[in-house]
């Protein structure tokens, strides 16, 4: 497994492209298979989770083909009627968004069986919305030998109300809704801009879905879509990863392609601890602050603190001047990050769903293991920070959702290699 050593101590300097955005790209590959025909979407992030998303589309036969020089950002794929609705347990479990497949392959083929995702590090993670959503339009679910089995003839057009705010339940159900007979009203939807980003893709197809990026969807059924060529938003988390790597190294870094309308609660809080942000032309500049300010953050669905940039913020909160809470609210079990970075020299203490940082001036380098995708991010950001060097196992973790990140953190200056085992 390869591993990642950073030496900290280098201010960050320079510019920085961002990529296309995991979330966005995961569930609009999903979507295409609502409609038959050869798609292309564009400024696809090349990553694992990325490939293993095609690698499920192969085995259930769609053609996916990664594009080459100037098209090397896009993915074709070519979606025709035999498709076999089936996603397998040993691909599903390594990534549990495979679970988006689930509502076009019902809402088109009539049937579809995917192995339930089962939890990760960070949490349960169930499904139940995703499910009584379904039955709600009409698919019988039936569970067993660790699958889901839905069936519909056609879908039916009807109002559901989130119990918990879902983003993929959100996406799911209204991607199924795309084809079902009549209106369908989803009430407590997920408002990320990678559930805005996936209507603009299946309306820019012949969909019909109005209030996308508000609580309340509104989606008219239409008996086909068409196949569609779109681009992939800018990845908002990694964008702010690297604002925070800016403020962490008293640095000055401008991340080109960042929106900064898709990042107004992380902005607000990185200018909280004293870091200078300022949209510009082409994207977002930090600049870090000689002190580091502590400030409280809790985690909310958007346009709430995003949960995933919890751990990433806490390393700067863990180096301020004073004490921060931080309360993860999304996740059960999302501070796997903060036995490590205590082992960094952070004075972090957990009382259930709130964390107490208290800043030490510095953080020392460490060995240290990644847990999950945020957490291994989190834990290059710190030795960034600290004092000599930092060596990071599991970076597996951090290729499911960053794009050449120690190639694009040497651009800014900094000390970092990957090392393959
Ligand atoms: C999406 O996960 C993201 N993944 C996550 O990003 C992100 O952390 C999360 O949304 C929250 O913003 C993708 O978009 C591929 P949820 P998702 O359903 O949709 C509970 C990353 O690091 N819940 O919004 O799986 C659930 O347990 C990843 O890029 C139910 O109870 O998250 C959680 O507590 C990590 N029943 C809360 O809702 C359900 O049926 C929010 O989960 C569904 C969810």
């Amino acid at each position: 497994m390869d591993r990642i050593i950073v030496e900290g101590g280098q201010r960050l300097v320079g510019e920085v492209e961002v990529s296309g955005a995991k979330n966005a790209a995961l569930p609009m590959l999903a979507g295409v298979l609502l409609a038959e025909g050869r798609h292309r979407l564009r400024n696809v992030p090349d990553l694992a989770d990325v490939r293993t998303l095609c690698k499920l589309f192969e085995i259930m036969g769609a053609r996916t083909q990664r594009g080459e020089g100037a098209l090397a950002d896009a993915i074709t794929i070519d979606v025709d009627a035999s498709l076999t609705p089936e996603a397998p347990y040993d691909l599903v479990r390594t990534m549990r968004a495979s679970v988006l497949v689930l509502g076009p392959l019902v809402a088109r083929l009539g049937r579809a069986r995917v192995s339930l995702p089962g939890g990760c590090a960070i949490g349960a993670r169930p499904i139940d919305q995703h499910l009584k959503g379904l039955e709600r339009l009409g698919a019988e679910i039936t569970l067993e030998h660790g699958y889901v089995e839905a069936r519909a003839k056609k879908l039916v057009g009807a109002k559901f109300t989130f119990d918990v705010v879902s983003v993929t339940g959100t996406e799911n159900l209204m991607m199924a809704a795309c084809l079902a007979e009549g209106r369908t009203i989803l009430e407590n939807a997920a408002c990320e801009p990678e559930v805005e980003a996936l209507a603009h893709m299946l309306n820019a197809m012949g969909a019909r879905i109005r209030g996308a990026g508000t609580p309340a969807l509104t989606i008219d059924g239409v008996r086909s879509l068409r196949p569609v060529e779109h681009p992939i938003i800018p990845d908002r988390i990694e964008a702010g990863t690297f604002l925070v790597a800016a403020a962490l190294t008293q640095g000055d870094v401008l991340v080109k392609g960042a929106l900064p309308e898709h990042m107004e609660a992380l902005i607000q809080k990185l200018r909280a601890t004293g870091a200078r942000v300022t949209a510009e032309q082409d994207g977002v500049r930090c600049q870090g602050a000689d002190v580091i300010l502590p400030t409280d953050i809790k985690t909310l669905a958007h346009p709430g603190f995003p949960t995933d940039m919890q751990a990433q913020l806490m390393v700067l909160l863990s180096v301020a001047k004073g004490s921060s809470m931080v309360t993860e609210t999304v996740f059960e079990n999302r501070f796997m990050h903060v036995l490590e970075l205590s082992r960094m020299g952070a004075d972090i203490r957990i009382d259930g769903k709130v964390a107490l940082v208290k800043g030490v001036p510095n953080l020392s380098g460490a060995p240290v293991m990644a847990t999950d995708l945020r957490a291994s991010a989190c834990l290059v950001l710190a030795g960034l920070r600290a004092r000599g060097q930092t060596e990071i196992r599991r970076v597996y973790h951090l290729d499911r959702g960053y794009e050449r990140m120690e190639e694009k953190l040497s651009g800014l200056g900094a000390r970092i290699e990957r090392v393959r085992d």
